[in-house]
């Protein structure tokens, strides 16, 4: 198909969420993309922080390729030693016990989220208010949305889902102000990355953690953008030496392929019993 014919067919049959360069990508290889008039790029995009070994990594398409030939799919209904070797590098690389495997960021977060609100309510009925920040990007499912602090994602959809508050990133005071026994999770990105790069001020995470821990409150970092070595450690939460209670990821610890999930330590491994949660692709063999 020629260039002409592939941007107006997916003009007419995509639903119009994307504004998109008028560029027909063919062929990657490394950092470099090629489009279909022969054209060469770097993506400093990296596909959106996703591309992390860059493109057409031998070594990832040699996996992804032998996988796909023995076993795509079987659903979560089964083991898989694929499963087991992917658990042991997601928990080393995380720090953590226990892990979820999701397809997208959006969903890992809502699984922290949700994790959070039944940890909250077995405790008090009222224990359910998530705080985030303002400027923060979390996905666009519906309970991701609201704990979005961005007023543009969140007009023309009615009422946003409940129990969601938002304060500056990066103040303190603003977060202890709103802070009470009825906050079940602090949501934050350790870096905030959609809106501008915003380093929170030295000793914020610290301060943010002792008021999670007064309040009994879990604190979750979403790592969908700074995990997987995007700032020089697996985790961005390991320069601050503040560990969360629920780590998310996604976007490059795929390499392209979607992966994504959150992991929690041991002691609230037992928050979900079986059925709570779940999802038919995530945790795939081949992802
Ligand atoms: C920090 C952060 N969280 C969550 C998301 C949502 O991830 P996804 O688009 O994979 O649902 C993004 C995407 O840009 C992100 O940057």
């Amino acid at each position: 198909m020629d260039k002409k014919t592939i941007v107006e067919e997916t003009e007419k049959y995509y639903l119009p969420v994307f504004g998109r360069y008028p560029m027909v990508m063919e062929l990657g290889h490394g950092c470099r993309v090629w489009d279909n008039e022969g054209n060469e790029y770097v993506d400093a995009f990296a596909g959106i922080a996703v591309n992390s070994l860059g493109y057409n990594h031998p070594v990832l398409v040699k996996a992804i390729s032998e996988q796909a030939a023995k076993l795509m799919h079987c659903s979560n209904l089964y083991y898989t030693e694929i499963q087991v070797k992917a658990l042991r590098v997601v928990a080393e690389a995380t720090g953590m016990d226990r892990i979820f495997f999701a397809n997208c960021g959006a969903e890992g977060n809502e699984g922290a989220m949700k994790l959070a609100r039944k940890y909250g309510v077995s405790k008090a009925p009222t224990k359910y208010k998530i705080i985030s920040a303002d400027e923060s990007f979390h996905g666009r499912t519906f309970d991701t949305l609201a704990a979005t602090g961005h007023d543009y994602y969140h007009v023309g959809y009615g009422p946003l889902s409940p129990g969601h508050v938002l304060v500056p990133y990066g103040d303190i005071k603003a977060l202890e102000a709103q802070m009470d026994d009825d906050v079940c999770a602090v949501l934050l990105e350790p870096i905030q990355g959609e809106g501008g790069v915003h380093v929170p001020p030295a000793e914020y995470l610290q301060q943010v953690r002792a008021l999670c821990d007064k309040h009994d409150a879990l604190l979750i970092f979403d790592e969908v953008q700074t995990g997987v070595a995007r700032t020089g450690k697996w985790f961005a939460y390991m320069h601050s030496g503040v560990k969360p209670d629920i780590l998310t990821f996604a976007k490059g610890i795929g390499g392209g392929f979607p992966v994504a999930g959150f992991a929690v330590p041991e002691r609230l491994a037992h928050v979900f019993k079986p059925g709570d949660h779940g999802g038919t692709f995530g945790g795939n063999p081949l992802a």
